[in-house]
C-alpha cells in the first residue's frame, strides 16, 4: 500500500504492565501503518489502551513485544530497543496536545526554533525554519510576539509549527481539538491535513471529538488493547479563512 520504510509502522505490538496475577495486558497485538502525508484517527473508549499506544509510538514507554519502524529506522524489535530514545523523541517525533504549552518567556519564533537548536542546528538555520513554518501556518505576523499576546487559535498554530520544526516523520496529536468550537476544531484539522501533505508527515490524532471524526479517511478503533481499522468518511474540510 505504501512505500516501505516511511511514515510509521508497528507490528504485533504488546504492552504488559506489572507481572504475575496482577499483570494488565494494555496492548495485545496492535498493528498500524501510517503513510507520509496521511492523517489517521485513533479512537476508543476509556481504558482501551489509547494512552499506552500513544506513549509507545512516542517512545515514552517501551513495549513488551513487537516492532516499530519510524521512517527508515527500527525503534523497537521485540527485546531490542534503539539507543537514545530521548534524542529520538526530541528530534524525530512531533507532539501536539490539547493545550499549546508554549514557553512564556520566549517569543514565538524562538518557541519554534528551540527544538531544532537543541537538535544541533545553527541558530540562524533554526530561526529561518521557524519563520517558514510560521508563514505556512499564517502566523508570520506574530513572529516577534510573546505567547501571552496571542489568541488561543494563534497559540495552537504556533504549537503545530513547533511540532513540525524538526521535520519529524510523525506527529502525535492527543485530543488537539477538545476545547475548541466546531469551526476552530475543523480549522485545526484542515491545518494538520495541509501540513501532513506539505511536509510529508504521518499524523496520528487521538480523539473523542465527534466534530472531527468525519474528516478522517482512515480510523483505528481501539478496544480492549486491540485495534481495528476502518474506512472513514474523509470529508473534505472547507477552505474557510482561519478563525483568529
Ligand atoms: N502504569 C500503569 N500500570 C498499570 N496499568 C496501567 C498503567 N497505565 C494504564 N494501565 C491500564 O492499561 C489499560 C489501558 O489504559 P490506557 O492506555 O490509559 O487507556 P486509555 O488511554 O484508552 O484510557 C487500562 O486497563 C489501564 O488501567
Ligand atoms: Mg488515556
Amino acid at each position: 500500500m505504501h512505500a516501505p520504510g516511511h511514515g510509521i509502522r508497528i507490528e504485533g505490538l504488546r504492552k504488559r504492565y506489572g507481572e504475575g496475577s496482577t499483570a494488565v495486558d494494555a496492548l495485545k497485538d496492535v498493528n498500524m501503518q501510517v503513510a507520509p502525508g496521511e492523517v489517521v484517527g485513533l479512537i476508543g473508549p476509556s481504558g482501551s489502551g489509547k494512552s499506552t499506544l500513544l506513549k509507545c509510538l512516542g517512545a515514552v514507554i517501551e513495549p513488551t513485544a513487537g516492532r516499530m519502524i519510524l521512517g527508515e529506522q527500527t525503534i523497537y524489535d521485540n527485546d531490542w530497543t534503539m539507543p537514545d530514545l530521548r534524542a529520538l523523541r526530541r528530534d524525530r517525533i512531533g507532539f501536539v496536545f490539547q493545550a499549546p504549552y508554549l514557553i512564556p518567556f520566549l517569543n514565538v519564533t524562538d518557541n519554534v526554533a528551540l527544538l531544532p537548536m537543541l537538535a544541533g542546528q545553527k541558530n540562524a538555520v533554526a530561526r529561518a525554519r521557524a519563520r517558514e513554518l510560521l508563514a505556512a501556518l499564517d502566523v508570520a505576523h506574530r513572529a516577534e510576539a510573546q505567547p501571552s499576546e496571542l489568541s488561543g487559535g494563534e497559540q495552537q498554530r504556533v504549537a503545530i509549527a513547533r511540532a513540525l520544526a524538526n521535520q519529524p516523520p510523525v506527529i502525535l496529536a492527543d485530543e488537539p481539538t477538545a476545547p475548541l468550537d466546531s469551526e476552530r476544531a475543523l480549522a485545526v484539522m484542515r491545518i494538520l491535513n495541509q501540513m501532513a501533505a506539505q511536509y510529508r508527515t504521518a499524523i496520528i490524532v487521538v480523539t473523542h471529538d465527534e466534530k472531527i471524526i468525519p474528516t478522517f479517511r482512515r480510523i483505528y478503533h481501539i478496544r480492549d488493547g486491540q485495534t481495528h481499522e476502518e474506512v472513514g468518511e474523509g470529508r473534505a474540510i472547507d477552505l474557510a479563512p482561519l478563525p483568529a
